[in-house]
């Protein structure tokens, strides 16, 4: 392999999101591709994206991935549905020799796994009306009872490190409470954020069966996928690195560090 080719492999996977919600993608990736160096930019000094508009989330993701492209990373993760939603198709268009891979609500696997019942997406307001979240509600809509509901505000619970507590279960109570049936079988956590409240919904909907489904580990097998089409994928002698940066500064990374060694499953 060429000097060029080994320098290209080191080089980090990037991964970006609005603020905190991204680390359960990278958490995934950790796990799966443990090799793979990576550094983790979260916007959370511009979050929360999902309510602006989809020119401004536009512009922060372009930023955002300006920045890390500065330092140097050889594929990126849009570790964020809504800007994925706002802005995938145009960052590909943008840089079309990096491998750029997005996330959106896992919606296929939980319509394979139904068995009739109700199906409720939780995500940002933004991402729910975007024409790709549309598009893949149209083409279930026929095969599954699906409720999309926007959590307006949700996001800023982790963003705070506020895992559990009376206020989040009163958030649930008014959201979830008026939306949910007798048949709810599934959940799909449509934005990054909420994997991380994954133990506090269990408790909530305690004693019940319901499937809580987020699209990180389908990411991260789509990011090894095209990393290996393309002979990128970092066989290391040494387990990769990881670097968290932070739009907030240190306390948002300090705040990171402890976020990914909390569960999200
Ligand atoms: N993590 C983002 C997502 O997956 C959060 C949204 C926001 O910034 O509002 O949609």
């Amino acid at each position: 392999m060429s000097e060029e080719a080994e320098e290209r492999r080191n080089l980090p996977v990037g991964f970006f999101d609005s603020g905190l919600g991204g680390l359960s993608v990278l958490k995934a990736a950790l796990q799966l591709l443990p090799d793979e160096n990576y550094l983790y930019l979260g916007d959370s000094a511009n979050a929360p994206y999902g309510s602006r508009p989809v020119e401004e989330i536009r512009a922060l993701t372009f930023t955002g991935i300006e920045k890390m492209r500065e330092r140097g990373i050889k594929a990126l993760v849009i570790a964020c549905n809504t800007a994925t939603a706002a802005a995938v198709t145009q960052v590909r268009e943008k840089y079309p020799e990096m491998p750029v891979i997005g996330i959106e609500p896992a919606l296929r696997p939980a319509v394979v796994r139904s068995r009739g019942g109700q199906i409720v997406v939780m995500a940002t307001p933004m991402t729910l009306r975007q024409q790709k979240f549309q598009n893949l509600l149209h083409h279930f809509s026929d095969q599954a009872w699906i409720t999309p509901l926007p959590c307006e505000g949700l996001m800023e619970f982790v963003e705070q490190g506020n895992l559990e507590g009376p206020e989040l279960d009163e958030y649930f109570h008014t959201h979830l409470d008026p939306l949910v049936t007798d048949r709810l079988e599934s959940i799909v956590l449509g934005c990054t954020h909420y994997p991380f409240l994954r133990p506090h919904l269990r408790r909530y909907f305690a004693g019940r069966k319901v499937d809580l489904i987020d699209g990180s580990e389908g990411t991260v097998r789509e990011l090894r996928r095209k990393l290996a089409a393309k002979g990128m994928l970092r066989a290391g002698t040494e387990p990769g690195n990881l670097t968290l940066w932070n739009t907030a500064g240190p306390e948002m990374v300090d705040r990171s560090r402890r976020l990914l060694s909390m569960p999200t499953d």
